[in-house]
């Protein structure tokens, strides 16, 4: 395997040299933006270097972003090379464009490091769809917002001070919204769900509130009532799916994941429940995802699963919240505590993320083991 390696950042310089110790991938060349010299790879500044070398196969994209990463994948598949990507941005809001291209030029794509960095969590799924149906799909995806979390849980810190420190650690930017947001979680349950359920879900039906204004006072209250706040991706075969801050007692897994860590979990008719933990970003563990990718098409192994239709979204199951809004009229439904300025109340999932996008102030978390 001839690899064509777009990026040469953190994960880049790990493929890079983690491919110089497998026998049979070699990196020809290196898109770069810097001026350096690799000594067993040519470096460039033009990716028409990349896509006019024929004797290249494979193109690994780890640029992240959607452009110019969409422009070079897209050309490359033209082109003929088979795609390793790590970006699930690119993944998710591209998906059956990039699969009906690919299938179109006879090539593959995958992107096991997409999702879940190192823990090759798309390509457990990929052998767990293949003969179980499964049922659900859930997990703590972003690395940051566990971080951020745990953080003010354990070390009792508050918004502010917990992002300080994950900025200082390299975990968030320094615009940090696409992880506090939820986005990157939407980004990787899309792209989960899709391959699980065989779908194409419609973006727009996937709801998603992140942790952006939680204080110190909610995790105070949280801690009182035997619970730890997480930012928690859901998807369900019945086509409910979304992202948001979730409650969960310490008896549970997702209750004890520390710092930057991810756990994953499927739900399948004959397995039951299995998750998977591990480091969700990094130079190593994500490069070594992307590697296992490379080996993986040196095996034939194409696409995780067949490109499925649309499903609808209508997420009408009921759930209990804690909701605080600084300002305006609460969601209608039964409120039945009130832990500090917070209130605990009923409503379905849908109701409650349309109520949110007119209250971008306010905090919201699921607490699932409340619902009756
Ligand atoms: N920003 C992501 C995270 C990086 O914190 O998990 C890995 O996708």
């Amino acid at each position: 395997m001839k690899i064509g390696l777009l990026g040469f950042g953190t994960v880049g310089e790990g493929v890079y040299e983690l491919t110089k110790q497998q026998e049979n991938m070699t990196v020809a060349r290196v898109l770069c933006r810097k001026d350096r010299s690799l000594p067993d790879a040519a470096v460039t500044h033009d990716f028409a270097d990349i896509l006019q070398d024929e004797t290249i196969d494979t193109v690994v994209e780890v640029i992240g972003g959607l452009h110019p990463a969409y422009e070079y994948v897209t050309d490359a598949i033209r082109a003929g090379k088979n795609i390793v990507t790590a970006n699930k941005a690119l993944m998710a809001v591209y998906y059956d464009e990039l699969l009906a291209l690919a299938a179109q030029h006879g090539v593959s794509i995958r992107c096991t490091a997409a999702v879940g960095g190192g823990i090759g969590w798309l390509s457990a799924l990929e052998r767990a769809r293949r003969v179980d149906t499964l049922r659900e799909i859930h997990g703590i995806m972003n690395g940051t917002c566990n971080y951020i979390l745990d953080s003010m849980t354990r070390l009792g810190l508050d918004y502010a001070e917990a992002l300080r420190r994950a900025q200082e650690l390299g975990y968030a930017e320094a615009e940090p919204s696409t992880d506090v947001d939820g986005i990157d979680t939407w980004h990787k349950l899309i792209l989960s769900a899709n391959i699980a359920f065989g779908v194409s879900l419609e973006k727009a039906d996937v709801p998603v509130a992140g942790i952006r204004n939680i204080t110190y006072d909610d995790i105070g209250w949280f801690n009182r009532h035997g619970y730890v706040c997480k930012l928690v991706g859901t998807a369900r075969r019945d086509g409910e799916a979304h992202v948001q801050p979730t409650l969960y007692a310490l008896s549970e897994l997702e209750g004890n994941i520390p710092a930057n860590f991810n756990l994953i979990s499927l739900d399948g008719e004959v397995a039951g429940r299995q998750s998977f933990y591990g480091q969700g970003a990094g130079r190593y563990p994500t490069a070594l995802n992307v590697v296992q990718d490379c080996a993986d098409l040196l095996e034939g192994k194409g696409f995780y699963c067949p490109c499925g239709g649309k499903t609808a979204v209508p997420n009408r199951s009921r759930m209990v919240w804690y909701v605080r809004a600084p300002r305006g009229p609460l969601p209608e439904g039964p409120v039945s505590e009130q832990w500090g300025e917070g209130k605990i109340l009923e409503a379905s999932v849908a109701e409650m993320h349309r109520w949110l996008k007119d209250h971008p102030d306010a905090f919201i978390a699921a607490i699932p083991d409340r619902v009756k």
